[in-house]
């Protein structure tokens, strides 16, 4: 059985090719309209039981002007482990597409999945990883800086899957980062071990404190996203009180250094974690953010249904 290329983290690309997708994704930028066929004949199916607007219309887009088209599986559906075994639905799929988005809740569904269907799997969002939102990132900060190797990235908010994929991306192109998160909602104990492996090794510093002023003195970028992830509803009122202090605002933006820009992934929660002042502030790179995940998303899959496997 063919072995597929999947991308269910930052695990799944070398450092080489990271900084390819990187360059690959500029291209495409440059070149909006003239990508040639790259997806010709295929088809992608994306598989949602979280809602989007990023993820889903910049992958249905980024396929369709690449020659190939898609088929969107709400949950409803599907229903993605209620009608039948994961890896049964993950089987069959495979017989009939090219490829698989899939925006889950647990990581381990997508693993699960990934490791019966024979073709690519993307990971979409999981609870534990939002790898195609980090490439954007470090896509736009390569774009705005014009470098990546040496800069300090401040995290403040949730330690959640966005973090994740981003402290990974970051570790791997040499950026610093600290994470400010408090203490009961730090980053996932083993992602971090590994992450600050990674970073160490290409002479990053990752580091988490509980005081976002700590994080944010000298920041040439602040990050944030919201308290409240899909799938944490139910605890609203519990973290909207444990991140009171969290939130990126002008007195905060302050403290970062001159030329400071500011990210985020969205949706965003306007007023929880950010203030509209600074979201839609001259220091704001979130719609080229958004904007990137077009260009990325064209790379990434040309990388896995045109690209020679190397595992
Ligand atoms: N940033 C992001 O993934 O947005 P969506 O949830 O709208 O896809
Ligand atoms: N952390 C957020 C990201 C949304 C793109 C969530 O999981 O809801």
């Amino acid at each position: 059985m063919r072995r597929a290329r999947d991308f269910l983290s930052l695990d799944d690309v070398t450092i080489a090719e990271l900084h390819g997708l990187l360059r690959d994704a500029a291209k495409y930028k440059r070149h909006r309209q003239r990508h040639g066929q790259r997806l010709a004949g295929r088809v992608v199916a994306l598989i949602f039981q979280k809602p989007s607007v990023r993820t889903r219309v910049a992958f249905e887009v980024a396929v369709r002007r690449l020659g190939g088209s898609t088929i969107y599986l709400g949950d409803d559906d599907i229903r993605l482990g209620e009608r039948e075994p994961v890896g049964d639905a993950a089987r069959v799929l495979a017989r009939y597409v090219d490829a698989v988005v899939l925006r889950t809740f647990a990581h381990r569904t997508v693993q699960e999945f990934a490791s019966h269907a024979d073709v690519p799997v993307i990971n979409g969002l999981s609870d534990l990883s939002h790898p195609c939102q980090a490439l954007a990132d470090v896509f736009t900060i390569q774009e705005h800086f014009g470098r990546l190797k040496g800069l300090a990235l401040a995290y403040i908010g949730d330690g959640n899957n966005v973090l994740h994929a981003l402290m990974q991306a970051c570790a791997m192109l040499g950026i610093h980062l600290s994470a400010a998160t408090p203490a009961s909602y730090r980053p996932e104990a083993k992602c971090w071990a590994a992450t600050s492996r990674l970073a160490a090794a290409q002479g990053a510093r990752l580091r988490w404190v509980s005081d976002p002023r700590q994080a944010a003195r000298g920041a040439d970028v602040l990050y944030t996203d919201v308290w409240v992830s899909m799938g944490n509803e139910t605890e609203r009122k519990a973290r909207r009180r444990a991140f009171r202090g969290y939130q990126v605002n002008t007195q905060l933006l302050k403290l970062a250094a001159r030329g400071c820009r500011v990210m985020h992934c969205l949706p965003a929660h306007r007023g929880e974690e950010i203030t509209d002042e600074v979201l839609d502030g001259p220091q704001s790179l979130v719609l080229e953010q958004a904007e990137n995940r077009l260009h990325v998303q064209k790379a990434l899959l040309a990388m896995l249904l045109n690209g020679k496997a190397t595992r």
